[in-house]
C-alpha cells in the first residue's frame, strides 16, 4: 500500500512516497534556509510563498522518483498542524485538490505524530509501548506511546523548546539561522564545563523549561563585553550540556516512572551528535533499548507523515475537504 506524504507545517516543503507505514520509497525535501537566514529566524509570510512555488515540483518529484503515478497511490496524507498556519494552508489545500480532482482517499496527521512514527521508517522498529521523546523548533515533550493513536503526554515544554533555544542563542551569539548544527559543531571543540548555566530539571514533573539557560547566555555575554569573555565555543559547548543534561535526564524519569524500556528520539533537535551519543550511553547503562533515526528523518520530512498516514487509512480515518489546518493541535 503506497501513501503520498506533503508536509509544509514550517519552512521545509516536503514529500515522500511509503509503503505500508514502513518503506521510504522516495523522500524529497526542498529547504527554504537560504531566504530565512538573513532575517535570523523564520518569517512566515515568505515562507508560506515559497511553499506555493515549490509544492507542485516537490510533490512531482517524490511521485517520478518512486517510479509511480496518481493511480497507484492508495491515499495522500497531509499534516494539518501544529505548525505556521500560512504554511500549514498551502499543503492542505494542494492535498485537497489533488484528493478530490483523482479521486483518492485523504488522511490528515498531526506534525508531532509524524515525528513519533518516524521512528518506524528504519530497522530496527520499536515495539508498544515506548517512551517518545520530541525535541524540535517548534516542541519539546515526553510521550507515553501504547499503540497507534494511544498517546499519553508525560510533559512539554513550559516555554521555549529546546530547538527554539538553540535558535536563540545562536542569534545572540552571531552564529546564524537555523541555530542547531552551528552550535553543534561549534560545542565539540569547545568545553561543556567552562560556564556553569542553569539547568531546569522542575523535579516532580516531566516539563521543560529552556528560556532560563538562553536568558543566562544573554546575561553572560553582555557581562563579557567588559571583561575577558570566553572562547565562543565554550559558550556554545555550555549551553548544549544544559540542554542535553535536562533532555537525557527527564528521559531517564519517564523511562523508571512508566516501567518501560525502549525509547524512540525524533524532531530536529536529535539529529545533534552530542544528544545522540549521551542518549545512546544512557541507554547502555540503563539496559534501555534506545531508537534514532538516521539524521534526515529527525528533522522536518514528508516520510513520517507517510509512517503515521498508514495507520489512518487502515484504520478508516479519512478526512473530508472540510479539512482545515490548524496552528494549534496537541496530539
Ligand atoms: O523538527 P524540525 O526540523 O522542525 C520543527 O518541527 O520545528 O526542527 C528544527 C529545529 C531547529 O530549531 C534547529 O535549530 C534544530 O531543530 N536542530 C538542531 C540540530 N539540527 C537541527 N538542534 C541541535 N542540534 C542539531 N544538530
Ligand atoms: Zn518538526
Amino acid at each position: 500500500m503506497l501513501i503520498l506524504g506533503i508536509d509544509t507545517s514550517c519552512d521545509d516543503t516536503a514529500a515522500s512516497v511509503v509503503e505500508d507505514g514502513v518503506k521510504i520509497i522516495s523522500n524529497i525535501v526542498s529547504s527554504q534556509t537560504d531566504i530565512h537566514t538573513k532575517y535570523g529566524g523564520i518569517v512566515p509570510e515568505l515562507a508560506s510563498r515559497r511553499h506555493i512555488e515549490m509544492i507542485w515540483p516537490v510533490v512531482d518529484e517524490a511521485l517520478k522518483s518512486a517510479g509511480i503515478k496518481f493511480e497507484g497511490l492508495s491515499a495522500i496524507a497531509v499534516c494539518h498542524g501544529p505548525g505556521l498556519i500560512g504554511s500549514l494552508l498551502v499543503g492542505c489545500s494542494f492535498a485537497k485538490a489533488l484528493c478530490f480532482s483523482k479521486n483518492i482517499p485523504l488522511v490528515a496527521v498531526n506534525h508531532l505524530e509524524g515525528h513519533v512514527f518516524s521512528a518506524f521508517l528504519e530497522d530496527p522498529r520499536p515495539e508498544f509501548p515506548f517512551i517518545s521523546l520530541v525535541a524540535s523548533g517548534g516542541h519539546t515533550s515526553l510521550y507515553r506511546v501504547d499503540g497507534f493513536g494511544r498517546y499519553t503526554e508525560l510533559g512539554r515544554t513550559r516555554d521555549d523548546a529546546a530547538g527554539e533555544a538553540y535558535d536563540k542563542v545562536s542569534k545572540l551569539l552571531g552564529l546564524g539561522y537555523p541555530g542547531g548544527p552551528v552550535i553543534d559543531k561549534l560545542a565539540s571543540e569547545g568545553n561543556p564545563g567552562a560556564i556553569d548555566f542553569p539547568r531546569a530539571y522542575l523535579p516532580e514533573s516531566f516539563d521543560f523549561s529552556f528560556s532560563g539557560v538562553k536568558t543566562a547566555v544573554l546575561h553572560y555575554v553582555r557581562a563579557a563585553i567588559s571583561s575577558q569573555p570566553s572562547a565562543l565555543s565554550d559558550i556554545a559547548a555550555s549551553f548544549q550540556a544544559c540542554v542535553i543534561d535536562v533532555l537525557v535526564r527527564k528521559t531517564e524519569w519517564a523511562i523508571r516512572k512508566e516501567g518501560i524500556r525502549r525509547v524512540t528520539l525524533s524532531g530536529g533537535v536529535s539529529a545533534n551528535s552530542e544528544l545522540r551519543r549521551r542518549m545512546k550511553k544512557m541507554g547502555e547503562e540503563r539496559d534501555v533499548e534506545i531508537f534514532i533515526p538516521s539524521v534526515s528523518l529527525c528533522t522536518d520530512n514528508a516520510a513520517m507523515i507517510a509512517a503515521a498516514g498508514f495507520h489512518y487509512f487502515n484504520a478508516g480515518r479519512l478526512a473530508g475537504m472540510d479539512l482545515n489546518p490548524k496552528a494549534y493541535l496537541p496530539l
